[in-house]
């Protein structure tokens, strides 16, 4: 299928390229120096979301998670292992890009404590003790400059997605969340829908499954003019 270009205005804030910021992948949170709590994250969407946006001009920058599938585009990329990692990651990198797109499956808990070496199986039985970790898009929304966008996701049983999406865009001060199904995680499929902070819901393909590259090029034909009206409302 065909797609139809976003304008060059859109994609460009005062005359340079919009920067935009993706997080991808899942976070590997470690039990002991070999050992860690992960998830089945492909980073397939995160990848197809850059891929999107560096084919609309933007100037990308990627973090990818352990395994993360890379983006087919020539972006920057950085690396990432824990939560604690991709929040110092993001911290340093917020600042200087207008909009977050905050794919990345990050870890609710981890142990409380790294064990040094390899915990023994003679050891008998062991019981982690979890801590959750940062909520970090809601801490680099929180401080997001007036010119910045930021946009979450919500991976919840179809069920409860429209709630839970609600709830999470209002919890984390988000001003986009795209909803999607579990079953999205490590497929090649999607049937995700958008809520922006206006109470709008947006769907592509009238909520039929499409490739997550697909996804991704409606995604940033949806995104790219409300960050762009952003960034021309501070100019
Ligand atoms: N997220 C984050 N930091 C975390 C956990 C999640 O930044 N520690 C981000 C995810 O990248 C995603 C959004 O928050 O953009 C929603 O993630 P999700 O796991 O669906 O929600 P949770 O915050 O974990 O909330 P809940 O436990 O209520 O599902």
């Amino acid at each position: 299928m065909p797609s139809t270009p976003v304008p060059l205005h859109v994609s460009q804030a005062s005359g340079r390229p919009l920067r935009v910021l993706v997080a991808s992948g899942p976070t590997h949170e470690p039990i002991d120096s070999v050992r860690y709590i992960g998830n089945r994250s492909s980073g397939r969407m995160g990848a197809a979301i850059a891929d999107a946006f560096a084919g609309a001009g933007c100037a990308v920058t990627i973090a990818r998670g352990p395994g993360a599938l890379p983006p087919t585009q020539a972006v920057q990329q950085l690396a990432f292992g824990s939560a604690a990692e991709l929040l110092t990651v993001l911290s340093q990198e917020w600042p200087r890009h207008d909009v977050l797109v905050m794919a990345a499956a990050v870890a609710d808990f981890r142990p409380a404590k790294a064990l040094a070496g390899k915990l023994k199986r003679a050891s008998g039985h062991v019981q982690l003790d979890l801590e959750p970790t940062e909520d970090i898009v809601a801490a680099l929304a929180a401080a997001a400059r007036s010119d910045q966008f930021v946009v979450g996701f919500a991976l919840e049983p179809e069920a409860d997605l429209e709630r839970s999406a609600r709830d999470k865009l209002r919890r984390k001060g988000v001003d986009a969340i795209v909803a999607n199904p579990l079953q999205t995680m490590d497929s090649v499929t999607v049937v995700g829908r958008v809520l922006l902070a206006d109470g709008s819901w947006h769907m592509p393909a009238e909520g039929a499954a499409i490739s997550k590259q697909e996804f991704a090029t409606w995604l940033c034909k949806l995104v790219l003019p409300l960050a762009a009206k952003r960034i021309g409302a501070r100019s």
